[in-house]
């Protein structure tokens, strides 16, 4: 096994800290400033592929940006000579399900959705028919919206969001916190949507995410019929879970719970997955 990791950031410094807890080592790492063998640049990162084989594993933890098309490539090349990707990367899986659909034994993503809550293992393992999936995949939001709901002042509800690192440093106010977590919203709910079966191909393009409004609160509902995804009013509010915590009913009932977000989490989430792929 040849273990490769695409972005080293957050995510990526504590996935080679699990690995290497498991005795597991990391022979490259991919950053945007080139490929780095223990940690000494030693080729351009546009030649990556060069470096694998179908015995790579490949764990991608890149920023999830646009319609993916600038990450597109470290999913086809290594997909298409026979390498296993886990990726908590979004953006390429919510716009190109299609490499999901064709390469469905190479590649892993449950921490897309929900961090290391277990939202995307438990609608596969839902015995039945799903007819309806309602859940918080976004736990910033989640957090956001009942301090909201709590009457808290919009500075402290910013400066606490910031503080614990719940959401991207470069945010300068709580209209940023809101653009980027909404798109983060599109992208989770697509997977969601095309991961639940319940759709043909499903987008972010296809996807329309309410706003921000008083009394409301962040979630998505899923049916056959429509999706409903964003800030949205409900008369029970009681199945919301705490903080940043995420969580899934499925026809009604709680099937997962858990924390949605941090380094660590998602890092421990992924492993989970390689261990899966090589099993
Ligand atoms: N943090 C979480 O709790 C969490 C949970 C679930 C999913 N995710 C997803 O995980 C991904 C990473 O999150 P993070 O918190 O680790 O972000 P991050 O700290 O910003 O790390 C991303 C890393 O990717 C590198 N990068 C950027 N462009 C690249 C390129 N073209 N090729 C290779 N590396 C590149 C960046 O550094 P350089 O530019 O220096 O290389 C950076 O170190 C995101 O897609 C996010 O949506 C995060």
């Amino acid at each position: 096994m040849k273990v490769v990791l695409i972005g080293y950031g957050n995510v990526g410094k504590e996935i080679e800290k699990v690995l290497l807890e498991n005795n597991i080592s990391v022979e490259l790492i991919v950053k945007s400033s080139g490929i780095y063998s223990k940690h000494s640049k030693i080729d351009t990162n546009d030649n990556f592929a060069n470096y694998l084989d179908a015995e790579s594993e490949l764990l991608i933890s890149v920023p999830s940006r646009g319609d993916g098309s600038e990450m597109l490539d470290y999913y086809l090349k290594p997909l298409e000579i026979g390498a296993c990707i886990v990726t908590c990367e979004k953006a390429v899986l919510a716009h190109h399900w299609g490499l999901v659909q064709k390469f469905r034994g190479q590649i892993r993503y449950s921490a897309t959705v929900g961090g290391n809550s277990g939202i995307l293992p438990a609608v596969s393992n839902y015995q039945g028919k799903i007819e309806e999936i309602k859940a918080v995949i976004n736990g910033t939001l989640n957090y956001m919206s009942d301090a909201f709901a709590n009457k808290r002042k919009e500075s402290d509800i910013f400066r606490d969001v910031m503080t614990f690192g719940f959401t991207d440093p470069g945010s300068n106010s709580l209209q940023d916190v809101f653009q980027n977590e909404l798109r983060d919203i599109s992208y989770k709910t697509a997977i969601l949507a095309n991961h639940s079966n319940l759709y043909d191909k499903i987008t972010p393009n296809d996807l329309s995410i309410e706003p921000y409004r008083d009394n409301t609160r962040c979630a998505v509902i899923l049916n056959k019929q429509r999706i409903t995804a964003g800030f949205l009013a409900f008369e029970d509010t009681s199945w919301f879970p705490t903080g940043v915590n995420n969580c899934l009913y499925v026809n009604g009932v709680k099937v997962a719970e858990g924390p949605g977000a941090g380094g660590r989490i998602t890092a421990e989430r992924m492993f989970k997955d390689l261990q899966e792929l090589q099993d």
